[in-house]
């Protein structure tokens, strides 16, 4: 068994953000949801993992290097020169996943219980596509199937306008080389994509045994901003309390809060479930719940829940901040003494909401 981790694609959800920094890493609980993907995958006992890495191919090799930090495992990465769709990036790891079995695995979805079940589901099985459905309220956004009582997937469709069932398909896929067959004779979608939808309905239709399994832990596809911070404060909810930094006799922390080394916490209140990234400085200031902190950021006489900074980011004198991510490096501060003016240099596709 190999697999297949996708962390090309384009990422135009996650706007700004996806604009500087490949949409994978962007930090959950100050660690990248592709760091969460490979060890889900590694606690399978796969080690042979090949990466779909698209324009950013550079910071996500730099961020997972060969891949031994994680443990044993050998990483390859595999070059795609343009988001062609999912079906596609099968197509140009051919020859790395030769015809074993293998798990695709999309490199910004988080399953924080892990993919052990559906392995079993898989091997249980052996069908030549085993897909993972979620119940959603609304799928009409993702690709769509329909069971039959055992299980059998009678047929597929993507981002359906009438859904046939509130099954959507998640992230993760476990595939037998008849895959290679379906990816080479399906074409393009109406977007322009070679849909691993229309690969996967190939094979019904072809009469290979095509299975699905329903996932009913929790799943989140971090492709935007509300699902990045609502998964956020999901993994936040189980956080286990460390304190490897500095806290003055002033400070109050209530709940589980993670300050990590190099980090100083002044005359505040923390709220946890809160985590305070390495070297961060946070003075007068009132945090949390359900917010993470990255490394080298500075908050001052502030007020920041439910939200999310990236590494270097400052806050100095804004109260009722929620909701928010704020980018790395990114400045958020307050001008002068008036309180009925703003004053914003906001990049492409940013988005500043402030009170009515
Ligand atoms: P998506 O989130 O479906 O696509 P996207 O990255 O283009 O994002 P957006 O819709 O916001 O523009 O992709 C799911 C995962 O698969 C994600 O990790 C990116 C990856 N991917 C590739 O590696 N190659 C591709 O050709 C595509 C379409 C996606």
């Amino acid at each position: 068994m190999k697999a297949l981790v996708l962390a090309g694609g384009s990422g135009t959800r996650l706007r700004p953000f996806s604009y500087s920094m490949p949409k994978q890493l962007i930090p959950i609980v100050n660690t990248p949801v592709l760091e969460y993907v490979l060890r889900n995958i590694l606690d399978l006992g796969v080690t042979e993992i090949g990466v779909v890495v698209g324009d950013r191919a550079h910071e996500i090799r730099q961020a997972l290097g060969d891949g031994s930090r994680f443990g044993a495992c050998r990483l390859t990465y595999l070059q795609q020169d343009a988001p062609l769709g999912l079906a596609h990036t099968v197509t140009i790891a051919r020859d790395f996943l030769g015809d074993d079995d293998f798990v695709m695995y999309l490199g910004d979805n988080m399953l924080p219980e892990g993919i052990t079940g559906i392995a079993e589901e898989f091997a249980a099985h052996r069908p030549a596509a085993h897909v993972v459905v979620h119940k959603v309220p609304d799928p009409r956004a993702f690709g769509v199937a329909e069971l039959g009582p055992g299980g059998e997937v009678l047929g597929l469709v993507e981002k359906p306008e009438q859904p046939r069932s509130d099954l959507a398909l998640i992230g993760v896929y476990f595939f037998t080389a008849a895959i290679h067959e379906a990816v080479r004779a399906i074409e393009p979608s109406s977007r322009g994509e070679l849909e691993i939808t229309d690969a996967i309905q190939w094979l019904v239709a072809s009469g290979a045994d095509v299975r699905a399994g329903q996932y009913e832990g929790y799943w989140k596809d971090t492709g935007d901003v509300e699902d990045v911070l609502e998964c956020n404060r999901h993994i936040l909810e189980s956080l286990r309390p460390a304190m490897d930094g500095e806290v003055d006799e002033a400070s109050v922390l209530t709940g589980p809060v993670v300050v990590e080394a190099g980090a100083h916490i002044v005359r505040s209140r923390i709220e946890g479930p809160v985590v305070i990234g390495a070297g961060t400085v946070v003075a007068d200031s009132h945090i949390g719940p359900h917010t993470s902190i990255g490394r080298d950021c500075a908050v001052t006489g502030s007020r920041l829940e439910y939200s999310i900074a990236l590494d270097g980011a400052s806050v100095t004198g804004v109260q009722g901040l929620r909701s928010s991510v704020i980018g790395r490096s990114a400045r958020v501060g307050t001008v002068g003494q008036s309180t009925d003016r703003y004053r914003l240099v906001v990049g492409d596709h940013t988005r500043v909401e402030v009170a009515a």
